[in-house]
């Protein structure tokens, strides 16, 4: 296999393992469990659950969720790959992350801290959490939304964009978040592909002290996207002018005003495999792709893997760093922590803003114990060197998070060592849009190596093969696969059935691709390389190279473009891209710059490209499809590898 990088080999100086403190060990909540199976260890735990999958499930079931009506069947398989979980259970996820803890002891518990990147703190206790989402489930109704309807959300990183995502699943209708740093032509296609009646936004978002001009792109995205959306909801966050076009455009707050909007909303009592959401993501081909997940299984492992990796106690205060708009916040920003009744804190904005010590200072200032974020941000952060981190008080920390790409070592030892205070054992997990929750993931009593996930979480079956089907040897990367299902899984692709059995079910027969590189070592322990299709993960952003390419295309001087991923100091990749004119225009500096805005305007500015390079012709196979190894290879200086299909 053809694969970017290596596992590290471990220096002599460096310790094999990472061993987590023993009091954390001992006082977490997965060896409380292990202990109450009978284990003395987690090692022996997991064992047990991959023996008695369905009855570790149904265990954590109803460890961690009430349902309104208990399931007959833990697993209905007879339609793989379209495996179903929790069969006949009635719940609502809703019920689960809000209204029962405001009907009970959590009531007047803490469940949002939000700090403005103006600096203003905003808490909504859970009782306050209950009362914006009931009214907001009233004010979509009021507006038509309905059972299984798709509303499009396309917000900044603010507590209205969790009270929206609640509102709707309370009321049994499907979110489609998508990230506020997208631009006009992934929020229409997103749209298009959805068909959604009712769209929310706001008159902007704040990001590095500027505006992000929400409304202004969802407008543009809105007109083209040819009367689908009859309803905008807008939330006034920056309060500057927008336009608001009458009968389609309406305000948040005009509409939470209406009379009636106070009164209690029913929480809809869903069947377990009715779908929750959709979230879309990168492909291998073309448009991106609306992957669904459904009501019960979905929160069963993400409340199961949150209270086990990251331990959440009643009086942590987590923050996961992630923005909601990606599956990272929709299971361990909006569901997991709420379910858990946990206290969190969101921030609205940059890192870096106004100093890069701000999300030191966010630490210091709210006791954070739990700090979860993707290794993207740690090298960002750790250029500005030490000296940030180390004037704030960073004691309150005990656990650390990774995740969206492989963090490499250093700055794992970084992470470890400076905001860890060498104490603060960091879970690697290893996960996908796909997967709904954590897969491969330490948990607080694993040893630890830097730049490992580790192993599977309880209940998971993974692997490593050729692809012949069969394990790869501990010095050979292969494929990840997933041997068995998991109750969080995609249960589809919207309205597409047969790309999600073509995409990820028929590489290997009767295992799920996962579309990554990995290696197993003698310790059973996994190291995930890279991708091996044609996304590109860039600073821990999944695009698609068709994406960006079919962005390049829609302007007028472009007959042709390949888009690539090439290892980026701190962007983990950034994509370079090759571009042939159409006849009559000419390369130069400043059509590159011209053509990297247009796609940063297309798609959002984490799209836009490093290079553009002006080529005369690109590498094909016979059938016409772009060789994009080639072009990297070429790019790294590597061997080009076996170029017999190339064109001639
Ligand atoms: O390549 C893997 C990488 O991110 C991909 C999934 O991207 P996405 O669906 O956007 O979800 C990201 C957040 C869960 C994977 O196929 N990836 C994710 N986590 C890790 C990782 N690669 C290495 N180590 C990780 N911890």
């Amino acid at each position: 296999m053809t694969v970017e990088a290596t596992p590290p080999a471990t220096s002599s100086t460096e310790p094999k393992f990472y061993y987590p403190p023993q009091a954390l060990v001992e006082n977490s909540n997965i060896m409380a469990y292990a202990r109450e199976k009978g284990f003395d260890n987690v090692d022996d735990l997991y064992v047990w659950t991959i023996e008695h999958a369905e009855q570790f499930w149904s265990e954590m079931a109803t460890r961690y969720l009430d349902w309104f009506q208990p399931w007959d069947q833990v697993l209905d398989a007879s339609e793989a790959p379209f495996y179903k979980w929790f069969t006949g259970g009635k719940t609502n996820i809703v019920h689960n992350a809000v209204d029962r803890h405001a009907n009970g002891a959590n009531r007047d518990k803490v469940a949002i801290i939000f700090e403005s990147e103006q600096g203003e703190t905003t808490n909504y206790t859970y009782a306050e959490l209950a009362r914006e989402v009931n009214r907001f489930a009233n004010v979509l109704k009021a507006q038509g939304v309905q059972q299984g309807d798709r509303v499009t959300i396309y917000l900044s990183r603010v507590p209205q964009l969790l009270f929206a995502m609640l509102a709707v699943t309370k009321i049994g209708a499907m979110h489609s978040v998508v990230y506020g740093g997208f631009s006009t032509d992934a929020l229409h296609s997103r749209i298009m592909d959805a068909q959604s009646k009712v769209l929310i936004t706001g008159d902007g978002g704040w990001m590095n002290n500027k505006i992000v001009e929400l409304k202004k792109i969802t407008d543009e995205a809105v007109e083209r996207s040819e009367g689908v959306v009859e309803t905008v909801i807008v939330f006034k966050r920056t309060d500057h002018d927008v336009p608001m076009k009458a009968g389609r455009d309406l305000w948040w707050h005009e509409l939470e005003a209406q009379p009636g909007m106070d009164e209690p909303c029913a929480t809809e009592q869903m069947d377990a495999e009715d779908p929750l959401f959709m979230l879309y993501t990168s492909g291998t081909t073309g448009s991106p792709k609306g992957l669904v997940h459904t009501c019960g299984g979905y929160q069963v492992q993400v409340a199961a893997t949150l209270s086990f990796v990251f331990d959440i106690k009643p009086d942590d205060i987590y923050w996961c760093a992630a923005d909601p708009g990606w599956i990272t916040g929709h299971s361990y920003i909006v569901y997991g922590p709420l379910i858990l009744g946990a206290t969190e804190v969101i921030y609205e904005g940059a890192p870096s803003y106004p100093s890069p010590a701000r999300w030191w200072s966010i630490v210091e200032k709210y006791k954070v114990s739990i700090l979860y974020t993707a290794p993207t941000a740690i090298r960002g952060l750790m250029r500005y060197g030490e000296e940030h981190p180390t004037k704030h008080d960073l004691s309150s920390l005990r656990l650390l998070g990774s995740v969206g790409e492989p963090i490499n070592p250093e700055a794992w030892r970084w992470y470890h060592r400076v905001i860890g205070h060498g104490n603060c054992p960091i879970m690697d997990t290893w996960w996908q849009t796909e997967t709904g929750a954590f897969m491969i993931t330490p948990n607080p009593t694993t040893p630890l190596k830097p730049g490992s996930g580790t192993k599977p979480f309880l209940g998971i079956e993974c692997d490593v093969l050729n692809e012949e089907g069969l394990p790869a040897s501990e010095s050979d990367d292969g494929l990840l696969v997933i041997k068995k299902p998991w109750p969080s899984m995609l249960r589809t692709i919207y309205g597409d059935p047969k790309r999600y059995v073509q995409q990820y079910w028929t590489r290997l027969p009767g295992f799920y691709t996962a579309g990554d590189a990995a290696r197993k070592d003698a310790d059973g322990y996994y190291w995930v390389i890279g991708r091996i299709d044609d996304v590109i993960k860039v600073s821990g952003y999944r695009l698609g190279t068709a994406e960006v390419e079919s962005a390049l295309v829609s302007h007028p001087a472009v007959a042709e473009a390949a888009a690539i991923g090439l290892p980026h100091e701190v962007k983990g990749n950034a994509i370079h891209t090759y571009v042939i004119l159409r006849q009559g225009y000419e390369g130069s500096d400043a059509l590159a710059d011209e053509l990297r805005k247009h796609v940063g305007k297309e798609l959002g500015p984490i799209a836009r490209p490093e290079t553009v390079s002006f080529v005369p012709g690109l590498p094909k196979t016979r059938s016409g499809k772009i060789m994009r190894r080639v072009l990297k290879a070429r790019a790294l200086g590597l061997p080009e590898g076996d170029l017999s299909t190339l064109e001639a």
